[in-house]
């Protein structure tokens, strides 16, 4: 069966698949993905609902898009991949090697957190999706840019943020806020995790602060944490070359 999800596919040798953060979607990883696929195959995928994979019922659960991305490596034929994922990709990382462990050989986590939300932050989802449903996705993005980027970013930065994110279906933005509202606590499941980990945290990260990526990183057998200064919620725009130094010392390459 072919899948809904939208994807690129670079380079060749062990599958490294990158998951984009909310509310926005592969094209976030432009400036990382060339970089990475020298060394290894590279799938950026569209988390169902976000950019090119449109569906009419996005998924309100983490297990969800698990299971849409499993069916997309079915169709591929691939059976194994590191995977990495930024802040919401991260939540769909741990989903997947909590459901399909025998699917992932690495998992990165990439300025997110394994634990669930708060009762705060719970209510902080209930805020946001009044503002998507009454001014749309553009109004959600305004009121976070501040935290996704360090002080005084470059306008090419945020301008590239804010057109991706302005793209996204409402529907696919309110139902992915119900996903990270409900999503599991993966703190027991992450350190338990038998297979080599990454921790990479923005010095200047306000949403996913670096301490509790740190705590989480020295709290795994094998796990590795790797601290980018002077970067904040979004290394993959703002810091690539660093980001790419910290996957590629951890991705398994050909
Ligand atoms: C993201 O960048 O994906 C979001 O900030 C994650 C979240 O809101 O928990």
């Amino acid at each position: 069966m072919t899948s809904p999800l939208a994807f690129d596919d670079a380079g060749q040798g062990p599958v490294t698949l990158l998951l984009h953060p909310f509310p926005f979607d592969r094209r976030v990883w432009r400036a990382v993905k060339p970089e990475l696929a020298l060394h290894r195959r590279v799938l950026s995928v569209d988390l169902l609902g976000f950019g090119h994979s449109t569906s009419k019922t996005p998924p309100r659960t983490m297990d969800a898009h698990a299971d849409a991305l499993v069916a997309l490596l079915d169709s591929l034929q691939i059976d194994r991949v590191a995977v990495a994922g930024l802040s919401m990709g991260g939540y769909v990382a741990l989903a997947l090697s909590a459901r399909y462990p025998a699917r992932v050989s690495h998992l990165c986590l990439i300025d997110s957190r394994a634990s669930a939300d708060t009762e705060e932050a719970k209510q902080g989802r209930k805020q946001s999706m009044a503002l998507v449903a009454s001014q749309g996705v553009t109004a959600l993005y305004d009121g976070m840019e501040s935290r996704l980027f360090s002080r005084d970013p470059m306008p090419q930065f945020t301008d590239f943020a804010r057109a991706v994110a302005s793209g996204q279906s409402p529907n696919a933005v309110l139902a992915a806020l119900v996903a990270m509202r409900d999503r599991s606590d993966y703190h027991d499941h992450f350190v338990s995790l038998s297979i080599p980990t990454l921790c990479v945290a923005g010095s200047l990260d306000t949403l996913t602060p670096p301490d509790e990526l740190a705590a989480l990183a020295d709290a795994h057998a094998h796990g590795q944490f790797v601290l980018l200064d002077g970067a904040a919620h979004l290394p993959c725009i703002e810091r690539p070359e660093a980001l790419v130094r910290a996957l590629n010392a951890f991705l398994p390459s050909r």
